[in-house]
């Protein structure tokens, strides 16, 4: 079925959000805003049926995770992994002193307590862990990107399908719900056809552009640096590499891997595109020459063929470290036909557009240069 406004109407649901983006479609150009909330979970659970996890890698994201994940009625945390002593300090300070604490994921994966593992390193420690997580018994959810490397990823797939463990990558645009909405906004023809994507992260200050904070202890005596480096280049202890380890392309996949991974996971989700057919891109280090080796700065253009889920469009995708503008962080505007759908992070806003059936005459066109007998006739 073509998606154009007829449609939509058809299609409108009961839905708020719905609802309030249905009003915008009698006028042209009017914006509507969609509130969105949170998603609750609406499984029961018994007071005895408990989900233990475990967290490997105490970060930044880690946090997060965790304290949302505990939100769940029934979940618990048992275990936390990390090579910093000072974040195992910091987990028993937030998290109980009952936590059990090791710098070695491997003592958490043998524990029998521990159900499932939330993986929170490094992208390049993502493989290997997730592989051994699921091999041990565990489910994982695991962040993105799923893994440093494309032809890594073969080995978490098999070892999904060998164990039988539910296995999910943390790229939550995949479940926000305003991209959901948007999701449901564009099957049911708001804005047309869909013909171009133009997706932005933008990032002004230094820990946008990932220098994040150093602790004062960090020394060879307080983090496994060896065991950081993994399978990457040996390098003597550094804490820059440690705790900004997405400045280097060793232990990060860089601003595309990173940030770029977000902006296709929505665009994806969205339309149920699984990949662009072409990518042209350009990147360079405009700003921050701090020593790291990734780019600050990167444009992509991609096309999407035609797929019985959706017809071919184009995506125009940015990420921008350097940004003077300070509006940040991520955007997606989907461009129809007849309207756009603008997307930022758990909100979204609709414009529609009114097409003239017929095509009209005047403002910038031929007309006013035709003679005043040929204007007459035309006007008839
Ligand atoms: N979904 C999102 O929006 C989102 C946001 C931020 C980060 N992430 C992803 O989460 C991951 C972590 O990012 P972060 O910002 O929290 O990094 P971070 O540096 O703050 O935390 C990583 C932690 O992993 C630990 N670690 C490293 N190697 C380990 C190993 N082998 N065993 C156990 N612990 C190990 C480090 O000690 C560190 O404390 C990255 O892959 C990143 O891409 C996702």
């Amino acid at each position: 079925m073509r998606n154009n406004r007829r449609n939509f109407i058809k299609n409108i649901g009961g839905s708020m959000a719905l609802l309030a983006v249905g009003n915008a479609v009698s006028a042209s150009g009017i914006t509507n805003t969609s509130t969105a909330s949170t998603l609750h979970s609406k499984i029961k659970v018994a007071a005895n049926d408990k989900i233990r996890i475990g967290l490997i890698g105490s970060g930044i994201i880690g946090h997060f995770d965790t304290n949302t994940a505990l939100k769940v009625p029934g979940v618990e945390l048992v275990a936390v992994c990390d090579l910093y002593k000072g974040r195992l300090e910091g987990a028993k300070e937030t998290w109980g002193n009952q936590i059990f604490t090791t710098q070695d994921y491997r003592e958490l994966l043998a524990r029998k307590d521990v159900d499932a593992v939330l993986i929170c390193t490094p992208d390049h420690w993502h493989q290997r862990i997730a592989i051994d997580s699921m091999r041990a018994g565990k489910h994982v959810y695991c962040e993105k990107p799923m893994v440093q490397k494309i032809e890594q990823g073969w080995g978490v797939i098999n070892a999904q399908k060998e164990t039988g463990k539910v296995f999910q990558v943390g790229s939550q645009m995949a479940s926000s719900v305003g991209i959901l909405e948007a999701k449901r906004l564009l099957a049911a023809g708001a804005i047309g056809e869909l013909t171009m994507v133009e997706s932005y992260c933008d990032r002004s200050d230094a820990r946008g552009a990932w220098n994040y904070s150093i602790p004062t202890d960090a020394s060879p005596e307080t983090i496994d640096f060896d065991t950081f480096l993994g399978t990457a280049p040996k390098v003597p202890f550094e804490a820059k590499h440690f705790f900004r380890w997405r400045n280097y392309g060793a232990y990060g996949t860089g601003a595309a891997g990173d940030l770029i991974v977000h902006l296709l996971t929505g665009i994806h989700t969205v339309t149920g595109a699984v990949g662009p057919e072409k990518i042209m891109s350009i990147a360079d280090l405009k700003l921050w020459k701090d020593g790291r080796d990734s780019f600050d700065i990167i444009n992509a253009v991609m096309n999407y063929k035609t797929t019985e889920k959706h017809a071919a469009f184009h995506v125009v995708t940015r990420v921008n470290l350097t940004d003077g503008e300070g509006k940040g962080p991520f955007g997606i505007k989907l461009i129809g036909t007849e309207g756009v759908i603008e997307s930022f992070g758990n909100g979204l806003v609709v414009k529609t557009l009114k097409r003239r059936a017929v095509p009209g005459y005047g403002g910038y066109d031929s007309f006013d240069s035709f003679s005043n007998k040929q204007k007459e006739e035309f006007k008839k």
